[in-house]
């Protein structure tokens, strides 16, 4: 489809639509790759189990986006949330995965071909975005294990959001139901909040594992 002549209708139609090859489940190998990269860099990866279907439907819940905007995905990993951005591209808008992992970023581009996707580090998001000369955030998802990230990182990363999204933006994350007594949640929390005017949670995703909430923040605080 010609990109001037999709419509914001389009979009939402096409994003509601789906396509066949968005209804399938994740591939059956995906976990084990997952699990491969998280018994090389733990920290890093952060988790043993990709996200479900649950899970990824609740991230993209009431997006709303016209052709043109850009979405940037944090930590993609093997894609579950990844998949369902797909009708979103489809449908004319910009996205770009930025992916930590070699491995994990080689196998989102071969799966993925239609999307772009950055190997690095989400804490650079606004210098990526201009190296490939795409606008400010509408959304940012992120798939990034908070948890275990040194307190400075998550800081850097945050920084990097705040000056990548738009003023209407919106930066979406999600948290597992165990991790959020831990230490570095709460100081994670502590930083988005008071880098964001408006907080969201959702209630919690049962069918992931482990159990998930999802936090949308949106009117970020602009940094002068
Ligand atoms: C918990 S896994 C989540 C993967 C996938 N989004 C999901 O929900 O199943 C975290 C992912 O973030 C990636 N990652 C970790 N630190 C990163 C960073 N600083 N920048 C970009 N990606 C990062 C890891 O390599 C891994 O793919």
């Amino acid at each position: 489809m010609p990109h001037s002549k999709i419509t914001h209708d389009t979009v939402t139609a096409a994003v509601k639509k789906g396509t066949g090859k968005n209804k399938l489940p994740h591939s059956w190998k995906d976990p084990l790759h997952l699990l491969s990269r998280f018994l090389v860099k733990p920290h890093s990866v952060g988790s043993i189990w990709p996200s479900s279907q649950h899970l990824a439907r609740a991230m993209i819940d009431g997006v709303a986006l016209k052709p043109g905007d850009v979405i940037v995905e944090y930590g993609p990993g093997t894609g579950p949330f990844t998949q369902l951005l797909r009708n979103h591209v489809a449908a004319g808008v910009d996205y770009i995965g930025i992916e930590y992992d070699k491995n994990l970023y080689k196998n989102l581009t071969t799966r993925f071909s239609e999307m772009r996707f950055h190997h690095g580090s989400a804490e650079d998001t606004a210098a990526i975005l201009k190296h490939y000369k795409l606008k400010p955030a509408s959304l940012i998802i992120s798939g990034l294990p908070f948890a275990n990230m040194p307190t400075a990182l998550q800081e850097r990363i945050l920084n990097a959001t705040q000056e990548a999204l738009l003023e209407d933006g919106m930066f979406r994350t999600f948290s597992y139901l165990l991790s959020s007594m831990r230490p570095r949640i709460t100081h994670f929390q502590k930083m988005v909040s008071i880098r964001f005017n408006e907080k969201h949670q959702s209630t919690t995703v049962l069918r992931n594992f482990p159990p998930a909430r999802v936090f949308s923040f949106s009117r970020p605080v602009m940094q002068k």
